[in-house]
């Protein structure tokens, strides 16, 4: 569904994606692996057209996105959570979610339905509808900006180190709400450094260096193999 071909981008006159190629499918969960600065973000920020490509084509569902302004490529259903989250701090729990409804729109009748929806995979969010997000702990910031995201019905959703200084229980269930969503058929394309997490519930794993991709290796041939993954990131 989402075709990433041969992309180039460079920030003012340097480079930092350097040829990325790689696909997303319904139902499953890539994982972009790589050290820091290797270019993983840049290749989220691209398909969301928030930066302009030098050369290469992103396509989805066979439509070319690089060619939309950006405001529309939420609206063909992709969802994206930036690293760090962006919520409207001072908004309601309640507030944020809306702010995504809204932006669903008509699509799909009932957004009450949506609502509903979104809340029962957060039963912590249910319970604090009328919070301010800045006062919400990591982790469930962290579920509020994936549950805006949600309340667009994506059919590809982009998450940026959802797990990034979280605890270990934080953790679990956030791993188990991306579980839930693939299981929904949802193409999730994730950027994940804990290891456990990329073994325990991604499909394939697009290794990341220096602005390139330079392999795309199924989870299952990866955990035969775990000296790739130290070969990548020079960690066990
Ligand atoms: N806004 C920016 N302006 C200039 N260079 C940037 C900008 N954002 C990122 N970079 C550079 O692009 C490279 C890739 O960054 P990034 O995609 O954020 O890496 P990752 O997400 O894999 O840690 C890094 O060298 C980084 O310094
Ligand atoms: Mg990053």
């Amino acid at each position: 569904m989402l075709e990433v071909d041969n992309i180039e981008v460079t920030y003012d006159q340097v480079q930092v994606l350097f040829g990325i190629s790689l696909d997303a499918r319904a139902g499953e969960i890539l994982c972009l692996l790589g050290r820091n600065g290797a270019g993983k973000t840049t290749i989220l920020k691209s398909i969301m057209g928030l930066l302009p490509l030098k050369s290469g084509t992103i396509q989805f569902n066979n439509e070319p996105l690089s060619v939309l302004p950006a405001h529309q490529i939420p609206k063909r259903g992709i969802g994206y959570v930036p690293q760090g989250r962006r919520l409207f701090s001072e908004l309601t729990v309640a507030q944020n979610i809306e702010i995504g409804l809204m932006a669903n729109g008509s699509k799909n009748g009932s957004v009450k339905h949506t609502r509903e929806r979104v809340l029962d995979m957060f039963p912590r969010l249910q319970e604090r509808l009328k919070q301010r997000a800045e006062t919400l702990s990591g982790g469930e910031q962290q579920m509020l900006a994936m549950a805006r995201a949600l309340s667009m019905q994506p059919t590809l959703l982009l998450l940026d180190e959802p797990t990034e200084g979280l605890q270990p229980s934080m953790i679990q269930l956030i791993q188990d709400v991306i579980v839930q969503m693939k299981e929904q058929g949802v193409a999730i394309v994730l950027v994940e450094h804990h290891l456990e997490t990329v073994l325990s519930i991604t499909d394939r794993v697009a290794f990341i260096e220096n602005g390139r991709c330079p392999e795309i290796t199924d989870v299952a041939e990866l955990k035969m193999s775990p000296q790739k993954i130290q070969g990548y990131l020079g960690v066990g």
